[in-house]
């Protein structure tokens, strides 16, 4: 612990510090001068944000802008961002996340954006989940999430912050739950920008599909398209048709198809039955028409044997 940032690195303008090194330090700096606004940390190898880790010796610090994007960043510890009481802008993003305290974001009551784009593992989900479900983020305006593999969205509600954007695009959404889509209309105010999930236009997406053409809550509308099933795909899931995604309609037609084929089958069968129970007066039948067709036979040949004479006798004359 303790590695100061490089003095030729470092540079200040307007109270910024950017510590961008291209050699591989593996800490955040200790000393952080009092006056920094603006913090910029990149391409260091970081790996575990320590609880207190800008504020080692208990001081607060006026940072309202921590940038750390590109730390290869694993881990953060319980009241990490301790001490920044000030922040409102903390980008995390590009990082590979596998532990997040619940705790992590605890004592950040002026936040206002968090940028987590391609930061966390799927594996560590869960757990940003809960470290994201904290009443000290109640100020949040925006939250980016975008490029996270995520196959739901990871906050248990909504009134809890004080959202306007929340970025979901280039994740692994097949579909929004109705549960998600009745708080999305309790919110009025916030935007979810949803593009670059793969959803699959069936009738669990009905909600959401009236909640795109109903709310205006989502800009990106327009290039929410359908990635399954293989003849929707493509398609703007707002340019689907209602019945699209009507699960009476799916389910009255799954249930024709049933009922069709037991009627076939039922069909066959009677008709199986009626020949059985046939055999006999269909054999008889069958004797009937043979015999018609011997008798018609032995006329024929009677007849052609009578006819033949004559004309052998002309021939032989
Ligand atoms: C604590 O750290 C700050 C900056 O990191 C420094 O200015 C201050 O003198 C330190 N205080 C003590 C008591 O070490
Ligand atoms: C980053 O630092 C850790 C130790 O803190 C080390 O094991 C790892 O190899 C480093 N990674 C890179 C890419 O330098
Ligand atoms: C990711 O976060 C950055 C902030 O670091 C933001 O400017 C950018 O628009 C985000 N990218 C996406 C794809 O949303
Ligand atoms: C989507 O996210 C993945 C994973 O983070 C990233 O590699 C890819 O570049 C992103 N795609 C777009 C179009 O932003
Ligand atoms: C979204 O839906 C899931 C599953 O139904 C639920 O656990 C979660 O609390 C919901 N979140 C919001 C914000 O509605
Ligand atoms: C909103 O969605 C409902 C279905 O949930 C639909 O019946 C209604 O017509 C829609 N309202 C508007 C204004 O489009």
């Amino acid at each position: 612990m303790g590695i100061t940032c490089s003095f030729l690195s470092l540079f200040t303008l307007w109270g910024t510090v950017n510590c961008s090194s291209a050699d591989e330090e593996t800490d955040v700096p200790t000393e952080i001068p009092t006056w920094t606004s603006t913090l910029i940390l990149k391409g260091r190898n970081i790996s575990t944000l320590s609880t207190r880790a800008f504020t080692p010796n208990g001081t607060k610090l006026e940072i309202m802008t921590l940038l750390l994007p590109n730390n290869g960043i694993q881990a953060i510890e319980p009241y990490a961002f301790r001490g920044l009481t000030r922040l409102h802008v903390l980008d995390l993003s590009h990082n590979q996340l596998e532990s997040i305290s619940p705790r992590a974001f605890h004592g950040l009551p002026e936040l206002r954006s968090l940028y987590l784009n391609s930061s966390f593992l799927p594996s560590a989900t869960a757990q940003l989940q809960n470290a994201l479900s904290t009443q000290t983020l109640r100020n949040l305006h925006r939250l980016e999430l975008a490029g996270n593999d995520l196959k739901s969205i990871p906050l248990e509600k909504l009134d809890i912050y004080h959202l306007h954007d929340l970025v979901l695009v280039n994740n692994s959404l097949e579909k929004i739950e109705r549960e998600n889509i009745s708080s999305l209309y309790r919110q009025k105010r916030i935007r979810v920008y949803l593009s670059l999930n793969p959803f699959r236009c069936n009738c669990d997406l009905e909600a959401f599909y009236y909640w795109l053409k109903n709310s205006s809550q989502c800009p990106d509308a327009a290039r929410i398209l359908c990635s399954e099933p293989e003849s929707k795909r493509g398609i703007p899931v707002e340019k689907l048709r209602g019945e699209d995604v009507d699960c009476m309609n799916e389910n009255l037609e799954a249930v024709s198809y049933v009922l069709l084929g037991i009627v076939s089958a039922l069909i066959g069968v009677v008709f199986l039955m009626v020949l059985y129970l046939n055999r006999r007066g269909i054999k008889r039948w069958l004797n009937n028409i043979r015999e018609a067709c011997r008798d018609q036979m032995e006329v024929y040949h009677y007849r052609y044997e009578q006819d033949s004479d004559p004309r052998l006798a002309s021939v032989a004359v």
